[in-house]
């Protein structure tokens, strides 16, 4: 008996000018070709002779048993699916129905799968060049994936700044997650980020609409749309819709001389290796500014802002700020040792909130995982596992502390000495100076190493 053959097929967004050769020469040479029938219609003029399969939108499973039924009797089946049947298509569905059923890539029945233009790459070049950058896409069908997961990814994909490509926005029963879309991304972007829908790309009834962020949920959209949301630089020109590629970072216009600091063909000065040279340049400009406000401007946990402090060189300091990262087995010590830091402010924030607590030292405890500051006044519960880096920093004599970050970098508490008439207690800031010395990490091995400090 001849060897069975599955060929998973993306057909591109509809247009057979736009399907690839590969796709054309796996149909023609299909005996059988199964496909939801709106797909079928796309491709008829390369079904005659041919045995077809027409399948309802939910058949989905049946889709891939039916293919393997029909490769087990030997023939050659192509399931068919619009754009990239890899991209929310059949490919995934149709492996792990073999694989259930026992089929191993070397065991008889062959399977390929056939890429296509899916429909954010066609849509996006319907209306000029919206991902030139980074982008990712988000189905808003709730069908098969819980609303939390989709709003989470919402979320961080308008927080990271990414070009949105938006799958299944709407249907005739799903009418609100465009709108809870449209809300989730306003959190983080402005109202006029450029937003294109695109209906039917390169299909018939091809429609394009260009909106706002602000306007997409009133548009008409539906389950043959592509909505794509713009990133914080994405503009609308002439009708186009661009997302910069960056070179504005680095040049004074597109075809002229590199920025002051900057070199073709070699990383930004906000790249990974220098950026940190950046924010204390920025710091030496804007001297009053405090921490919170410095990591606001770059956009940056605070623990990146303290490392940049702390990389500190004598030619390329920080100003006044200095912060010496504490090694993570030291930070229960430098805990303890705070007892002898008489009265201190213990600030906490989170989004939006900050408390500010004034404690002596010696309310500190600790009870399993949890650092406990109880006094009269207030219990503050910290769970010490969160605490990931720990750093002591000095603001000439404007702040002496500790922070303490998490995974994230972000800031989990600081404990603050505190002037009494504007100045210090002698004996404590010396306590405090004495454990800075003592447990602050050395950057230079030069100097004196940590093994040093745990003689000491
Ligand atoms: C189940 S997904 C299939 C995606 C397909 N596998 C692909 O790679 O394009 C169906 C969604 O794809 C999008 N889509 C598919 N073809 C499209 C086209 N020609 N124009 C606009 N959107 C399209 C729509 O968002 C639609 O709701």
């Amino acid at each position: 008996m001849k060897q069975g053959k599955i060929l998973l097929v993306g057909f591109g967004p509809g247009a057979a000018e736009h399907m690839t050769y590969r796709a054309r020469a796996a149909i023609a040479e299909a005996d059988v070709v199964i496909g939801y029938s709106t797909y079928i219609k796309l491709v008829k003029e390369l079904l005659d002779g041919k045995e077809v399969v027409r399948k309802g939108m939910t058949e989905e499973i049946d889709r891939c048993v039916e293919a393997y039924e029909h490769a087990l009797k030997g023939k050659v089946v192509a399931l068919i699916s619009s754009g990239d049947i890899g991209i929310y298509g059949m490919a995934g569905p149709t492996y792990e129905v073999l694989l259930q059923s026992g089929w191993t890539p070397d065991q008889g029945i062959e399977v390929e799968v056939i890429p296509g233009a899916t429909a954010l790459n066609a849509c996006a070049a319907l209306v000029g060049a919206p991902l030139t950058h980074d982008f990712c896409s988000i189905s808003l069908s709730d069908l098969l994936t819980p609303w939390t997961t989709i709003a989470r990814r919402l979320d961080a994909a308008a927080q990271g700044d990414f070009v949105v490509a938006l799958y299944n926005p709407k249907s005739g029963r799903r009418t609100q997650q465009i709108v809870e879309a449209q809300r989730i991304m306003l959190l983080h972007r402005e109202e006029n980020t450029p937003v294109a829908i695109v209906k039917s790309g390169y299909r018939r009834r091809q429609d394009i609409q260009m909106t706002t962020l602000a306007h997409m949920a009133d548009c008409d959209i539906g389950m043959l749309c592509t909505v794509l949301i713009g990133n914080s630089s994405t503009f609308i020109k002439e009708g186009l819709m661009i997302t910069p590629r960056g070179y504005a970072n680095k040049y004074a216009d597109l075809t002229g001389e590199t920025k002051s600091g900057e070199q073709a063909g070699r990383s930004l000065t906000m790249g990974l290796i220098s950026w940190h040279a950046c924010v204390r340049a920025y710091i030496r400009e804007n001297p009053t500014l405090n921490l919170h406000k410095i990591a606001a401007y770059f956009d940056a946990p605070l623990s990146e802002i303290l490392e940049a402090v702390s990389s500190t060189e004598p030619s390329d300091d920080a100003g006044e700020k200095q912060s010496w990262p504490i090694e993570t087995d030291q930070i229960d010590a430098v805990l303890e040792t705070s007892a002898d830091w008489g009265t201190l402010r213990a600030v906490v924030r989170n989004e939006g909130t900050i408390a500010e607590l004034l404690m002596d030292a010696k309310n500190f405890s600790s009870k399993g995982d949890w650092l406990n500051i109880t006094n009269e006044h207030f219990h503050l519960h910290l769970n010490r596992n969160k605490i990931v880096n720990a750093w002591f920093y000095s603001h000439g004599d404007k702040q002496q502390g500790v922070y303490f970050t998490d995974a994230l970098g972000k800031l989990l508490l600081s404990l603050l000495l505190i002037k009494t008439d504007g100045q210090y207690q002698e004996t404590e800031l010396e306590q405090f100076k004495q454990a800075t010395e003592l447990y602050r990490k050395r950057m230079d091995p030069k100097t004196e190493d940590k093994n040093k400090i745990n003689d000491e």
